[in-house]
C-alpha cells in the first residue's frame, strides 16, 4: 500500500500551475462523445477517474486518442450512436461517472452495468435511481441502493419537474443527460444552486437548454455539435497548496489560472473570513469559464462559524478546511454538511480522527464538527483511500513538529497526478510518489 512521509516543509514561493478540473473533464468527455463530429478537449484532467470515464466511451465504440498528455481527440458518434459492451463498465472511484453516466445509459437502447472500486460500491445510488426511475428508467442497484447498477434499455423516457432534496450536481446532471432523449420537458430544482457545469457545457455544445440559478430545464430530441474544450485549472486541487500557503509562515505563492467558477469558490469566501491574504487577479474568461491567478500570503487565521449557505460552494474543500481551522486562533464551527459523510469516505469522521492522532480537539456531530485550533505533532494517518484526506494531511504535516506517516495515497492520482512531486516543487517536505 503506498503512503508518504511528510514533515515541516519550507515557506512556499513560485508560481504553480495546477491539473485540469476533474467534474469539467468528465462532463466534456462525456458530451463530446455523443455530438456528431471531432472535438479537441484541451488542458484534460489526467486522473484515474477522469480516465475511467474516457475508457468507457471507448468500450462502448467511441473513437477518442490521447496525441500528447492532457489532449483528448474525441470523435463525437452522435445521441444514438453508442454501441452495447459485453463487459461492465468500470467508473473506478468515480462517483461523479456512475451518477451521471446512470442518467445517460438510461436512455441507450442496450442494458450495461455499472461497477466500481470499494469506496464507490458504498456509496448511495438512490438519489439518482429514484427520479430516474419517475422519468420511466429500469435500474436496478445492489441490496442499499449501493453500485453495481444494472440499467436496462427503457420503453420510453419522460420529462419530469423534480426539486432535488440535496444539493448535488451530480443528480441534477444525471437526469439532464436522461433528460436529452426524454419525452417532454425536464426541469430541475436545486435547495442551493450547485455547480452548473453540465448546463454550460451543453450549451457549448448546442443544445437548447434554459438555466439559471438553482433551476435547469431541457427538451428532448435536439442535437449535440462538436466543439473544442479548454478546461480550467481544478479549484479543488489548488485548494491545498491555496491552504498550505495561508498557514505556513513566511509563504507567498502563486496559484497561476484557476478555475473560478463561484459556484466552486466558497472556501476563498470562508477564507477571507478567517483573516487570509488571498488576492486574485482580474479573472479572464476561458470559454465561459472564469479563471485567475491566485497570489496568497501568509497570516495568521482566526476560527469562526461556516456560514451554511457556503457548504455547497465548498464542499469538496472540507478536508481542507479543517486543516486550516485546526491550525487557527479559536474554534471553528461546520454545520449544514452532512454529505461530507458520503463521499470518497466518510470525511468528517476520517478527518476528525486524523486530526486527534496529530493533537488536534475536534468535536464532531451529524452534520459537521466543532475544531479547536491547536499544534500539531506527527503521528499515523489513515486516508481510506480517499484522495482528498491524503492530500489535507499532506499540508497538516507541514506545520507538525515531527514526521506524519499517511497511508493509502494511491488514490491521490484519481483526481491529482503529480500532487507529490509538483508540491515538492514550491517547498513542501512531503517523501513518497
Ligand atoms: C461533482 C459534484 C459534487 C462533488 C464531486 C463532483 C460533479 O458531488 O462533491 O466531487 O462533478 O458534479 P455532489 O453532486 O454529490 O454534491
Amino acid at each position: 500500500m503506498s503512503a508518504w512521509i511528510a514533515s515541516k516543509g519550507q515557506p512556499l514561493h513560485g508560481r504553480l500551475a495546477i491539473p485540469g478540473d476533474k467534474s469539467v473533464s468528465h462532463r466534456a468527455i462525456m458530451l463530446a462523445a455523443l455530438a456528431e463530429g471531432r472535438s479537441h478537449i484541451h488542458g484534460f484532467l489526467e486522473g484515474g477517474d477522469t480516465r475511467a470515464t474516457a475508457a468507457i466511451f471507448q468500450q462502448l465504440g467511441v473513437r477518442i486518442e490521447a496525441p500528447e498528455p492532457s489532449l483528448r481527440i474525441v470523435d463525437g458518434v452522435g445521441l444514438h450512436g453508442l454501441k452495447a459492451s459485453a463487459s461492465d463498465l468500470d467508473c473506478g472511484n468515480a462517483g461523479t461517472a456512475m451518477r451521471l453516466l446512470s442518467g445517460l445509459f438510461a436512455a441507450q437502447a442496450f442494458a450495461s452495468t455499472l461497477v466500481g472500486d470499494e469506496s464507490l460500491t458504498k456509496r448511495p445510488m438512490r438519489r439518482v435511481i429514484e427520479p430516474l426511475r419517475m422519468m420511466g428508467a429500469q435500474i436496478e442497484a445492489a441490496e442499499g441502493d449501493v453500485p453495481p447498477l444494472r440499467v436496462s434499455p427503457a420503453s420510453t423516457l419522460r420529462g419530469i419537474d423534480y426539486a432535488l432534496p440535496v444539493a448535488s450536481a451530480q443528480v441534477k446532471s444525471a437526469l439532464l443527460l436522461a433528460g436529452l432523449y426524454a419525452d417532454g420537458t425536464t426541469r430541475i430544482t436545486e435547495p442551493h444552486p450547485t455547480r452548473d457545469y453540465s448546463e454550460r457545457m451543453l450549451q457549448a455544445f448546442g443544445w437548447p437548454i434554459r438555466f439559471g440559478e438553482g433551476w435547469a430545464e431541457v427538451e428532448g430530441g435536439h442535437r449535440l455539435i462538436a466543439t473544442d474544450i479548454h478546461v480550467p485549472a481544478d479549484f479543488s486541487s489548488a485548494a491545498f497548496a491555496l491552504v498550505a500557503a495561508c498557514v505556513i509562515p513566511g509563504s507567498d505563492l502563486v496559484l497561476q489560472q484557476v478555475g473560478m467558477n463561484p459556484r466552486r469558490t466558497g472556501l476563498l469566501r470562508v477564507l477571507a473570513m478567517m483573516g487570509a491574504d488571498i488576492r486574485a487577479d482580474d479573472a479572464k474568461g476561458n470559454d465561459g469559464e472564469p479563471v485567475a491567478d491566485l497570489y496568497v500570503r501568509a497570516t495568521t487565521l482566526r476560527g469562526i462559524d461556516v456560514p451554511v449557505d457556503c457548504v455547497p460552494d465548498m464542499i469538496d474543500e472540507f478536508p481542507v478546511l479543517f486543516i486550516a481551522a485546526a491550525l487557527a486562533d479559536g474554534i471553528t464551527r461546520v454545520r449544514g454538511a452532512a454529505e461530507l459523510r458520503v463521499k470518497e469516505s466518510d470525511r468528517i469522521a476520517a478527518m476528525a480522527n486524523g486530526l486527534r492522532a496529530l493533537g488536534i480537539r475536534v468535536d464532531e456531530t451529524p452534520d459537521g464538527a466543532d475544531i479547536h485550533g491547536g499544534s500539531l505533532h506527527g503521528g499515523v494517518i489513515e486516508s481510506h483511500g480517499d484522495h482528498r484526506i491524503a492530500m489535507a494531511f499532506a499540508v497538516a504535516a507541514q506545520r507538525a513538529s515531527a514526521d506524519v506517516e499517511i497511508r493509502d495515497t494511491a488514490n491521490v492520482a484519481t483526481s491529482y497526478p503529480g500532487f507529490a512531486a509538483s508540491t515538492r516543487s514550491i517547498g513542501f517536505d512531503l517523501r513518497g510518489d
